[in-house]
């Protein structure tokens, strides 16, 4: 699913990223740890496509069968569009929309006829718990129902991969425990592939492998 080799990134005289190698197997579920600074976010905004990494010769970031460093930025929005979904610390919602709205957004985008992109979203919402809440605002939310409209969100056009940024960092522990069982509930019935830098040792060991960033560079477990 993603096969990505020598990603290096540096911000002026900061080297973040020195040489990454990762490689993702469809419907694997990876966990990333590392301090804080070590690069994460980083990686993950470089293979979601939202950031470049350097450009270098043996560089190369595939991603569903599609080099991300050989796409100009109008493909790539498409392609991120229609193959990848995020999730943030802070669920990032826009304020003055439903959360059925904000579920269809992606799919709007993706050009989706409206009674099709709802009637996904709703069923989305109902596979999360979320029916009775799919016209409420953000802010009329808890913060793990918050979490859970972001979670529909990166699902609506059915990505190839979802990217979570400690998507736990901003909820209680019952909360936090409910995302990460829907994480591996998404990854059981319909093969969900995830990527999620994570501080939370638990989320983090039970993922199917738990990887390390270090001196801008990944070790394995
Ligand atoms: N846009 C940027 N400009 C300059 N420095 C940045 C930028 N983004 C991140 N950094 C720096 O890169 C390093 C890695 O950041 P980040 O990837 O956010 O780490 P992590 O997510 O592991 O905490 C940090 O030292 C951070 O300050
Ligand atoms: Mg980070």
């Amino acid at each position: 699913m993603i096969k990505a080799k020598n990603i290096f990134k540096h911000y002026k005289d900061l080297r973040v990223l020195n040489g990454v190698n990762i490689d993702v197997k469809k419907s694997e579920v990876i966990s990333i740890v590392g301090a804080s600074g070590a690069g994460k976010t980083t990686l993950l905004q470089i293979l979601g496509s939202l950031e470049k990494a350097d450009q270098k010769d043996e560089t190369s970031i595939i991603v569903n069968g599609t080099d991300l460093t050989q796409l100009k930025e109008k493909k790539l929005a498409k392609f991120r569009n229609e193959n990848i979904g995020f999730i943030f610390q802070f669920h990032q919602l826009l304020p003055e929309f439903s959360a059925l709205e904000n579920v269809c957004i992606p799919a709007f985008i993706k050009k989706t006829p409206t009674a099709k992109a709802e009637k996904r979203a709703l069923e989305l919402l109902k596979f999360l718990g979320l029916e009775d809440r799919a016209q409420h605002k953000p802010n009329e939310l808890s913060g793990g129902e918050q979490q859970r409209v972001a979670v529909a969100r990166a699902l609506i056009n059915e990505p190839a991969v979802i990217f979570a940024d400690e998507p736990s960092g901003n909820l209680d522990s019952k909360s936090a425990e409910n995302l990460h069982q829907l994480f591996f509930d998404l990854r059981d019935q319909f093969g969900q592939t995830f990527v999620i830098v994570t501080h939370n040792e638990e989320l983090a060991d039970l993922a199917d492998r738990k990887l390390t960033m270090q001196d801008g560079q990944i070790v394995e477990d």
